[in-house]
């Protein structure tokens, strides 16, 4: 099939960036729609590990265009610096990044909007990165937003910023505000001109490039329980993490989509705040941690571990028609002897199948488990499924029942190579056919 996105299926850090990166050698184009710099990407290869935040995975194939959508916050110092880190490690940016312009620009002002936040006893603490997303969305709704397309006339930027502060988001900064947003304009401005060479309309380019023939694969950002609708709100980001939120995203028409992967870890993560009914908070989520090396790629905070919780991945599924799965850190549960799945939620003795909207039940529900046989036998060097142990085979099986899909990938350890492909048939046609390359 052409065009393919990956999103998350879980709380993010599912994975997606490994996935994107095995898969992108096939397709002209990666582009991002939602999101900022709160989404760490980690991929590893060739024994060096490159951790990207704005910028999709894409950017580290060679021949692939990456595109950063309308969709998504940028923070211009934090992008500018990660361009820079990749051209260092030799990844060639320049002439392949396209950013839209019509996508928000992070100020100082909104990472101090999410710290007054994250610091006010009188809002619950969501646990954010601290990066300025979440007031980067609110201000964009609340029309005051900065967009990239701003940076480039210093008179705009000026009156914009003010217009920020005094159309009341300052008063919630109080003495808090460090600077006032418009002594900023001129460092912005510098920053849009940095950035120019790479800013378009992404939307009319992007178009254009798939009519030609482009083969794209639109990069996820978080997890569908993070989604500001279909998550465990108000404990989710700021962004429309579904698959459908793409099209808005990046401005192109929905029948450009041909498939998705849901990305899933074999056990659950969360990072911050909110419902997490599989959670093992004891020993077992210590070894969960140890073992998958659960720390965040962005605030290197230790993950919430706990197991695979079926009735979150189930509705993941549903809400993204996820065609196939891949199957994320399959290794870390190679030591247990007994692997529990969540199957349905227990509240005040009656079983739930569905992801429960109302704060009261979600914080009252005990998983039910069904609980399978663990293989402890190393599975890292597997390369084909007839490699794993009956137990993993069966595990795997069991996923598949309750995501009502097949399992297409499952990946064995971090490197491009520790992989297993079950089933290709979302790709398998896929070539490149260089309609993707920057004038
Ligand atoms: P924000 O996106 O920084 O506003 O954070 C909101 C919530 O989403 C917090 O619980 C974060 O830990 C979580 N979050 C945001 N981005 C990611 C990510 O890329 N991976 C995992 N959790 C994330
Ligand atoms: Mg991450």
């Amino acid at each position: 099939m052409a065009n393919i996105a990956v999103i998350g299926g879980q709380w993010g850090d599912e994975g997606k960036g490994k996935i994107v990166d095995l898969l992108s050698d096939r397709f002209d184009i990666v582009a991002r729609w939602q999101g900022g710099p709160n989404a760490g990407h980690t991929v590893r290869f060739e024994g060096k590990t490159f951790a990207l935040r704005h910028i999709p995975s894409g950017i580290l194939r060679e021949g692939v265009t990456a595109v950063i959508g309308n969709g998504a916050v940028i923070d211009p110092v934090s992008l500018l610096q990660e361009m820079a880190e990749l051209e260092e490690k030799g990844i060639r940016v320049a002439g392949r990044l396209r950013i839209s312009h019509r996508a928000q620009v992070i100020l100082p002002f909104h990472r101090e909007l999410d710290r007054v936040a994250e610091e006010n006893p009188a809002s619950p603490s969501i646990g954010t990165t601290r990066r300025g997303i979440g007031p980067a969305y609110m201000t964009k709704v609340a029309r005051l937003g900065v967009r990239i397309v701003d940076l480039g006339d210093v008179e705009v930027l000026r009156r914009k910023m003010r217009s920020l502060v005094d159309g009341g988001f300052g008063a919630m900064l109080g003495a808090a505000a460090s600077q006032a947003p418009e002594m900023l304009a001129e460092e912005f401005h510098a920053h849009g001109s940095s950035l120019a060479s790479c800013v378009c309309d992404t939307s009319s380019w992007l178009g254009e490039r798939l009519r030609a023939g482009a083969r794209v694969l639109f990069e996820g950002a978080q997890g569908t329980m993070l989604d500001v609708d279909h998550g465990t709100y108000p404990f989710v980001t700021s962004s429309n993490t579904v698959v459908g939120s793409l099209f808005p995203g990046l401005g192109i028409a929905p029948r450009f989509l041909n498939g998705t992967i849901g990305v899933f870890k074999a056990y659950s993560t969360r990072v911050g705040a909110g419902p997490f009914p599989t959670e093992q908070a004891g020993e077992v989520g210590d070894r969960i941690r140890e073992r998958g090396r659960e720390f965040g790629t962005v605030t290197g905070r230790p993950r919430r571990c706990g197991w695979f919780d079926g009735v979150a991945a189930r509705y993941a599924a549903g809400i993204n028609g996820i065609d196939t799965a891949a199957i994320t850190l399959f290794d870390v549960l190679d030591e247990f002897a007994e692997i529990p799945i969540c199957v349905a939620y227990r509240w005040r003795g009656m079983e739930l199948t569905e992801v429960p909207a109302e704060p009261w039940v979600s914080d009252e529900i005990e998983p039910v488990w069904e609980v399978l046989p663990g293989w402890r036998q190393p599975t890292s060097g597997a390369r084909r499924i007839a490699d794993l142990p009956t137990p993993a085979r069966r595990y795997l099986d069991r996923l598949s029942g309750i995501l009502g899909c097949e399992i297409g990938i499952v990946s064995v350890g971090a490197d491009r190579t520790q992989t297993i492909v079950c089933s290709d048939s979302l790709w398998a046609e896929n070539t490149k056919t260089g309609a993707g390359a920057l004038p």
